[in-house]
């Protein structure tokens, strides 16, 4: 399942970050605010827990999500200002690490590190900027089922139909959370228009 968002919030976000005048801050200041509303619509149906707390009323009993159930993911590099902004709505959250690159020749997703915990009982929160071929998003997540989660979900900003039905067809339990799906992929199996390299813009990166 594929979830797009359709908010103008979202839209202007994604398109802002289109503009090759938007400097790295501004870029990953995008990131963050659009990873927030991506898991708003992601978590609406999450369980929630009773807790005992005490409020200026006495102890009473509210609900929360469990911050612990919780794990985020970011799939290095473009990922990172994704889980610097979820892990401030969820402090005692887990998070692992997964660094992924495209081998630039065959456009292939290589896996250069797995700090990923064991995931049992937790749900995870795959996070990554962009689906272009789909290759990483895929090999991420063979990587995080064979770890143990009890969910997984997907946040991710922007991408080409291609990347996201090869998604699908190789992960159809695993629901997708994106901002903007755009036209397809070029040559370079980059996405058109898209917003260039996001790793590359969030940290200034020459190409
Ligand atoms: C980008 C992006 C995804 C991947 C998507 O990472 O963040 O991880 O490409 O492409 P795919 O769907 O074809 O696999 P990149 O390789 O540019 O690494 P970076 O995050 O370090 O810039």
């Amino acid at each position: 399942m594929v979830q797009k968002l359709t908010h103008p919030i979202a839209k202007t976000l994604i398109n802002r970050m289109r503009d090759k005048n938007t400097d790295a801050v501004q870029f990953r200041s995008c990131i963050a605010e659009l990873s927030k509303i991506l898991l708003l619509e992601a978590f609406k149906e999450i369980e929630m827990e009773t807790k005992s707390i005490q409020t200026w009323q006495g102890t009473h009993d509210f609900e929360f999500i469990n911050d612990k159930s919780i794990m985020f993911i970011p799939i290095m590099r473009a990922g990172m200002p994704m889980l610097d902004s979820l892990i401030t709505l969820f402090p005692d959250a887990i998070s692992g690490f997964l660094a992924m690159k495209r081998d630039e020749m065959t456009h292939k997703a290589v896996l250069y590190y797995d700090r990923v915990p064991d995931c049992e009982g937790k749900t995870v929160v795959l996070l990554d900027p962009m689906v272009a071929t789909g290759g990483s998003l895929c090999d991420a997540l063979d990587v995080i089922k064979a770890k143990g989660p009890k969910r997984i979900l997907s946040l991710n900003l922007i991408g080409a139909p291609e990347g996201l039905s090869v998604v699908e067809e190789r992960h159809p339990d695993v629901p997708v959370y994106i901002a903007q799906i755009d036209l397809h992929l070029n040559d370079n199996k980059f996405i058109i228009p898209g917003i260039g390299d996001a790793g590359d813009r969030a940290y200034n990166t020459p190409e």
